[in-house]
């Protein structure tokens, strides 16, 4: 694409260097004296010096090949080392859930390694369905701890793109429908990540919401939805977080690829936001070499061509030496990937860090436990106590089928994967007899596997049946959508058969995402969504059902009725997926519960919504205003209860409706939450502060967030359509922030 304005552009960055790149910094390479036998401790390799001197002092040092070297992959996961100046390959790895195996330099096959196990956490939609910022740490420790063991500098995750349609391939790798919810938890993610000398790679920016046409597709949506739902998360992971590196998208955005989108990635992004660190391409979605140059883009990898064809090689060079893109743009570039190498500590020695240790383990178990939902208990049907039980019958290939390898890019070699078959073999021991049946068959006819399933169920006390997708193509996996929200394979039909044999039968859900579940729901008196667990996922499951722990996970997500329901469904195919190489995002900012709330659609489970084991009570509800106006303009304040007799945890979720807003609005907008832990018949007062930002909205014609002199209705509750308090509060001034 042809960008009449690339000069100007090129203009503020020549500008910028001219300040700051000593002269005769690009040198033959011939002529480049080795480090070692200058025999000296150059400043950039002075861990007391300052980050920005080293970084100037290192850039000065390098030859123009060598810059170039810097700027795109060498293999599948790295950039070339530069030995003469000691700087290592750099490593990256996939991915939000663990640490990638390591495949071949030069194809996507495995690199066939024994020491390329890590350990498997729950997926990200799993994540956000603890509405826990301290999970989301315990899980970034894990992660920057083990890519520290496996040598990597750079971990390609968190994913964030936000759930616009429940048939995305990738929603269980991503956290959810909601912007806050999303950015408080990737927030800590990273910070833990980071906090070991491990750069996170926040991904994929942005409008990457569908993996139909991912390589081609135009994404067309108003600013307004832009800046309020689609680039908040990302927004957070560079101011609050710091996050060293941001993966475009493949997609395109307003008619140019996201890796060379000026408008995203110079100027939000780096203007805007004041973005330090690296953009990375995805794994070919570098499209031309101008573009790359200009647009934004740090470091191309994946491009499907020898290294030195890469946009950012051979071409570049060749570009930069007649003239056709300054130099400053390059060491722009390099600048950005030296900063991100220097201030992990690169050059400095960086801790061994440690993989698979019974820290990790406890972690990986605990995200899971948190994570699962309960959806329905009639009865109550769960906990099961075992020692009431003799005869369980575990149904359903979900049941035994290894997740943790799912997903593409996303799998992990897990050191091991507890299924729900086995955690709940493991937690019951031999005192109650435990038969598995598959029920289906993904190939072929499942008649006789069923009814011997059914056949189990009847002479069973309790079957659980283990539902749900496969984690591979096109069942929660990169590289394709979902055709529809129903289960495959036959599932329906088993379970209203199981039910029928047995009606004390637990469906218990694997997926990343919402299943339709009209065929049975209501006569199925207990449901459990227990996502991709990880590997500990088996006894998190166990324990939960056997009531070992207290389900305190809360939908991420609105579990819709039906497809139709969907909000870009409503647009028809130019909303999704898209129609002549563009798609529309007509909902705008009408997503996930804005979507069901604003238009009175009933979700089958609304968004935030959770069952327990206990009972919460919420009452006392307080509005008080900050005594800065400013910061927080309102503390929520008020107490939640645990009612019943079992331990647990409830989130407690603050929405914003404003009464009269000049510009349409949602009709409210989650802005705050916490998971409060209670014994039995303890209480505790709760306050939540709401910022100037929870009362704003983005106003285009402003350029700017901008809250309405107005009155905010407050609501406070258990769900997202489960509101126990609410409360008026006037805003008493009226604000405008810039970007
Ligand atoms: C995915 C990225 C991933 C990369 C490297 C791409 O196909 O979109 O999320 O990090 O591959 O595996």
């Amino acid at each position: 694409m042809h960008h009449p304005d690339r000069r100007n552009l090129f203009a503020g960055v020549v500008a910028l260097a001219l300040l700051v790149v000593p002269a005769g910094a690009v040198r033959a390479a011939a002529e480049a004296p080795s480090i070692h036998l200058a025999g000296m401790h150059p400043v950039y390799l002075d861990a007391a010096q300052p980050v920005e001197a080293r970084v100037e002092d290192l850039l000065s040092r390098l030859t123009l090949e060598e810059k170039i070297s810097l700027v795109h992959g060498d293999s599948k996961f790295t950039t070339a080392a530069i030995p003469r100046l000691d700087l290592p390959r750099r490593w990256m790895s996939d991915g939000p859930h663990g640490v990638r195996e390591d495949v071949n330099a030069n194809s996507w096959y495995p690199a066939g390694r024994t020491d390329d196990f890590a350990t498997c956490l729950p997926v990200g939609i799993a994540l956000a369905a603890t509405w826990n910022p301290e999970a989301a740490q315990a899980y970034g420790d894990v992660i920057g701890e083990e890519a520290l063991k496996r040598g990597k500098n750079i971990m390609l995750g968190p994913g964030v793109n936000l759930m616009r349609t429940p048939l995305n391939g990738r929603n269980a790798e991503y956290l959810g429908e909601d912007p806050w919810l999303a950015s408080r938890l990737v927030v800590e993610y990273i910070r833990a990540v980071q906090a070991h000398d491990v750069a996170s790679c926040v991904k994929h920016f942005a409008a990457n919401n569908q993996e139909t046409k991912r390589n081609s597709i135009n994404v067309e949506m108003d600013e307004r939805t832009l800046r309020e739902i689609y680039l908040p998360v990302f927004e957070a992971a560079v101011k609050e977080a710091h996050v060293w590196a941001v993966m475009g998208a493949y997609n395109k955005f307003r008619g140019q690829f996201c890796c060379e989108n000026d408008y995203l990635l110079n100027r939000v992004l780096k203007q805007e936001w004041g973005f330090p660190g690296l953009v990375m391409s995805d794994w070919g979605g570098t499209h031309d070499t101008g573009e790359a140059a200009a647009g934004g883009l740090d470091l191309e990898m994946g491009t499907n061509r020898p290294y030195n064809q890469f946009y950012l090689a051979d071409a570049f060079r060749d570009g930069l030496q007649k003239g056709e893109y300054p130099m400053a743009a390059l060491d722009d570039k390099v600048r950005r990937n030296l900063r991100v190498m220097i201030a992990t500590h690169v050059l400095d020695g960086r801790p061994e860090g440690s993989i698979n240790t019974k820290a990790h383990q406890a972690a990986a178990r605990r995200v899971a436990e948190e994570a699962m939902v309960l959806l329905k208990n009639d009865g109550p049907t769960l906990p099961l106590d075992p020692a009431k039980l003799t005869s369980i019958a575990v149904i359903g290939d979900d049941a035994v089928r290894s997740q943790a390898y799912g997903g593409d890019s996303a799998r992990i070699k897990a050191f091991y994967e507890i299924s729900p078959l086995d955690g709940i073999l493991r937690r019951v021991g031999a005192s109650v007899n435990v038969t598995f049946s598959e029920g289906y068959a993904k190939d072929g006819d499942a008649a006789a596997l069923a009814a011997r399933a059914v056949q189990a169920a009847k002479t069973a006390d309790v079957a659980i049946v283990v539902a749900g997708l496969t984690r591979q193509r096109p069942f929660d996996c990169e590289g394709a959508d979902r055709h529809d929200l129903k289960l495959p394979y036959g599932q329906d039909e088993l379970i209203r058969q199981v039910v029928q044999a047995n009606p004390r039968t637990i469906v218990v859900l694997v997926s990343g995402g919402p299943v339709e579940m009209d065929a049975w729901l209501d006569r199925v008196p207990a449901v459990v969504q227990a996502w991709y667990g990880g590997m500990e996922g088996g006894n998190a499951l166990a324990r939960l059902l056997f009531g070992d722990v207290n389900p305190s996970g809360k939908l991420p997500c609105t579990f819709p009725g039906r497809i139709e329901d969907t909000p870009a469904y409503a647009g028809g195919a130019r909303a999704y997926p898209g129609e002549s190489g563009t798609e529309r995002y007509d909902e705008g900012l009408l997503v996930g519960y804005r979507w069901y709330d604003t238009k009175a659609i009933e979700p089958r489970f609304p968004f935030g919504f959770g069952l327990s084991y206990t009972t919460f009570a919420y009452s006392n509800l307080k509005l008080v205003a900050g005594a800065d106006p400013k910061d927080p303009v309102v503390t929520v304040q008020f107490d939640l209860a645990n009612t019943g007799t079992r331990e647990g945890a409830e989130v407690a979720q603050v929405y914003v409706h404003q009464t009269s807003p000049s510009l349409p609005r949602p009709f409210k907008e989650l802005k705050g939450f916490r998971k409060v832990f209670l014994q039995p018949g303890e209480k505790q007062t709760i306050t939540l502060p709401l910022e100037r930002r929870a009362f704003a909205f983005y106003d285009p014609a402003q350029g700017g967030w901008r809250a309405e002199k107005d009155v905010f209705r407050i609501l406070v509750g258990s769900s997202s359509r489960d509101l126990r308090l609410q409360g008026d509060f006037p805003l008493p001034e009226a604000w405008l922030a810039p970007k």
